[in-house]
């Protein structure tokens, strides 16, 4: 029980030979551990592999079975019986082409210093090719050597005392899958694996020689059948048996893998499941693994390309600008669209200032300054235009005054115009004016708010070093900081709707209300359309009233005509705004409401120029003296404007953009119109 349980784990671990019944059978399954002869450039690899020859140049290599065999009986002298198999690899560099050959050696010594390599295959030498000992080889020979008379190249030879061999055949097998046992051709040094056995029947005096692919159970017809008695060639003393192989120049390997050997039986089969693997040669061939997860891997790069590409598309067509060259001065004016989308959180909606006649306005923080934004974003349908703009808008970011609101740069996008602000944190003045939930302004800041949008104009209008006209001067573009400081905001933009000079197209711009008499007839906008409507915001602020307001019945009360009328009436005092109740300078109010006349004035000349304007608000010019003739000149003249302007349709609009016909002057709301002039 024990034996054979040491048996089960000796041959288990397949490298030691099984050696029993007095070494007459052994078998190897790879050689790692055993205890071979070797000379020569034999070497067991790691794996047990059996490696006779490498690529070196003339060598020859040899392997025995440490111990020799009796192959003669010991009392008649008879050969006996013996049978071997072995699985071999011939591996060379080239394809079709490997060096000499390996030999399945029987011999009386394991001595073979004075054999030569190449075509004696360490077996003989040149003296003459014949043995001056008994030898028994089976060749698997690669090379064709006429000295020997080899039959081809790819032979296998039964040799005895010579290396012409006494029987020879080219490789290959007698199928027994295929019916009839057909002949299948085999190369001897295609790389694979190969079995070989060597069978002698000391009673018949038959030595049978059989080969197969590895895989292939040893056919029934033997490759090779000699007729031979080796009773005269076996030494009386003990033989080795082993392996010689030889190499001449062509790169290549002799591999033995497992060998099995009998005396007076069968060899015991080879366990090929336990032979060591060949060496890799070239390139590894494809895994299973490989199989499945290389196309697999191969198609979610493809598919991670592609939703990368799909991104950075996506991105693209996202932040994507338009860029022209004439736009290179304007350099550090224009901004990336993807900041600005980063500034405000990608313009979500509750970062939402407001939305006015030209589009949205969002709040934004600029990411390394901490400066915070207010982004314009302006629609407009056509390029014409927009150059001039751009140049106009940028020339305008160059105007600084403490009462503008600063424009910052702008970024251009298809149909697009995003324009960049300092942000006003107190809004716009008209949302302090008109909302009731909001808390009234005291006069003092009103005050001061006027002033200050007063001298930002007039910075517009005359001390920079061109007259730039507002054209959109209203409670909504007036914006407060922090301190409640007016600024003037949105300046110049109206100029986007109002580039053509040629007067049969030209749009009236600005907003219902606020737009003098002269530009709704001629749309030709001039420093003096300005002072008109910002007369309309100096009553607005006094007021507290809309310059055009909802009455009873739908009947629209126009500011100007109202405070006209109670200066008629010698009541100016009553139009102050009620919120203020009664907490005002008397003088302030009354120059600001006389003042907000005096500018509405529908004779453009009648009306002051910013600078007196200004002369007026300082106290630097005495409170202007209206006449009664101003009053009723002054409805003369708006009679006048309503008969010429008779011509139009009226618009009632909400607080979007319009682009209609123009109103009345007296109807309408303060939301902002384009319209055809004539
Ligand atoms: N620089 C800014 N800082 C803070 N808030 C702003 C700024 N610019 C605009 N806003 C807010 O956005 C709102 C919309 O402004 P926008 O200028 O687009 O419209 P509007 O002034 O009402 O009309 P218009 O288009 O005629 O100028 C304003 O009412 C204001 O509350
Ligand atoms: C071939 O064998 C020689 C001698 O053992 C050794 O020095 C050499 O490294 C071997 N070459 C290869 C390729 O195995
Ligand atoms: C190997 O075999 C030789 C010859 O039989 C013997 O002298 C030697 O002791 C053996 N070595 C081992 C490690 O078995
Ligand atoms: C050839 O081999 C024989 C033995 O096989 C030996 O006696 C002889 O000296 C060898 N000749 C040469 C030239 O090595
Ligand atoms: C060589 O072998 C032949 C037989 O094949 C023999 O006749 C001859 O004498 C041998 N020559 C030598 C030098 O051994
Ligand atoms: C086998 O090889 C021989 C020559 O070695 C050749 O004549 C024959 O056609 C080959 N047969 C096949 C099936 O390849
Ligand atoms: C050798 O082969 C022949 C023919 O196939 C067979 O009859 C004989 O038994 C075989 N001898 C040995 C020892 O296998
Ligand atoms: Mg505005």
């Amino acid at each position: 029980m024990l034996a054979l349980l040491l048996f089960i784990l000796l041959s288990r671990q397949g490298e030691v030979a099984s050696s029993l019944d007095d070494g007459r059978e052994f078998a190897y399954h790879g050689f790692a551990g055993a205890n071979l002869t070797l000379d020569g450039l034999a070497t067991i690899l790691p794996g047990g592999l059996l490696a006779l020859t490498n690529f070196t140049y003339q060598t020859k290599a040899h392997a025995f079975h440490p111990s020799p065999m009796h192959f003669l009986t010991k009392t008649t002298s008879v050969a006996r019986s013996f049978s071997t198999s072995f699985v071999f690899a011939i591996v060379s560099g080239y394809d079709g082409l490997s060096d000499h050959g390996l030999a399945f050696v029987v011999a009386p010594t394991t001595d073979f210093s004075t054999a030569n390599a190449g075509q004696y295959l360490g077996l003989l030498n040149a003296t003459n090719g014949t043995a001056s000992h008994p030898i028994l080889a089976v060749e698997l020979d690669t090379i064709l050597t006429p000295e020997f008379r080899d039959i081809n190249s790819n032979h296998v030879g039964i040799d005895v005392n010579s290396l012409v061999s006494r029987q020879a055949r080219p490789a290959g097998y007698y199928d027994d899958a295929a019916g009839g046992g057909a002949f299948r051709n085999l190369s001897l040094n295609s790389r694979e694996p190969m079995q070989l056995w060597v069978d002698y029947d000391g009673v018949s005096k038959q030595l049978n020689v059989t080969l197969a692919p590895v895989h292939v159970p040893k056919p029934k017809n033997p490759l090779l059948s000699e007729a031979v008695d080796l009773s005269t060639l076996m030494a009386a003393d003990a033989m080795y048996a082993g392996f010689s192989a030889s190499s001449g120049v062509v790169f290549t390997h002799h591999y033995v893998l497992g060998w099995s050997f009998g005396l007076d039986g069968p060899a015991p089969p080879l366990d090929l499941s336990r032979l060591p693997a060949l060496p890799r040669l070239g390139p590894k061939p494809r895994s299973k693994v490989l199989d499945v997860v290389l196309p697999l891997a191969t198609a979610s790069l493809v598919a991670a390309a592609l939703a990368t590409t799909f991104f950075f598309v996506w991105r693209r067509r996202r932040f994507a600008e338009v860029r022209e060259d004439w736009e290179d001065e304007f350099g550090p004016h224009r901004y990336a669209y993807k900041d600005l989308h980063r500034a405000t959180d990608g313009f979500r909606e509750r970062n939402l200032l407001g939305v006015g006649g030209f589009g949205r306005v969002y709040k934004g923080v600029l990411s390394p300054s901490n400066l915070e934004i207010a982004v314009k974003r302006v629609s407009h349908d056509s390029r014409q235009g927009v150059r001039e703009f751009v140049a106009e808008v940028v020339s305008i970011g160059r105007l600084r005054h403490r009462n503008l609101v600063q424009l910052l740069g702008y970024c251009r996008r298809k149909d697009e115009l995003l324009l960049v602000y300092d942000c006003m944190s107190n809004g716009s003045l008209e949302k302090h004016l008109h909302d009731p939930h909001m808390p009234a302004i005291f006069w003092p800041e009103r005050y001061s708010i006027v002033k200050g949008v007063a001298s930002g104009l007039l910075y517009l209008h005359e001390d920079w070093e061109k007259v730039v006209v507002h054209r959109d001067i209203k409670a909504s573009n007036v914006l407060l900081d922090e301190q409640m400081n007016g600024h003037l905001g949105d300046f110049g933009l109206a100029r986007l709707y109002d580039h053509g000079t040629d007067a049969q197209t030209t749009h009236v711009v600005g907003t219902m209300g606020y737009l003098a008499p002269e530009l709704v007839r001629t749309g030709k906008a001039t420093p003096l359309t300005d002072v008109f409507a910002f007369g309309v915001f100096l009553l607005e602020v006094a007021c507290g009233r809309r310059p055009i307001e909802r009455g009873e019945h739908d009947n629209r009360v126009v500011l100007v005509d109202w405070v006209l009328e109670h200066h008629r009436g010698g009541s100016i005092l009553e139009a102050v705004d009620p919120r203020l109740m009664g907490k005002f300078d008397l003088e302030e109010a009354i120059l600001v409401l006389k003042l907000g006349l005096l500018c509405t004035h529908p004779l453009p000349n009648a009306r002051p120029g910013m600078r007196k304007v200004m002369q007026y608000l300082e106290g630097d010019q005495p409170t202007p003296d209206l006449p009664p003739t101003y009053v009723s000149y002054a409805m003369m003249a708006l009679m006048q404007i309503e008969g010429f302007d008779s011509y139009v349709m009226s618009t009632s609009s909400s607080t979007s953009p319009t682009v209609a016909s123009i109103g009345a002057v007296s109807c309408g709301s303060s939301a902002t119109v384009l319209a055809e002039g004539r």
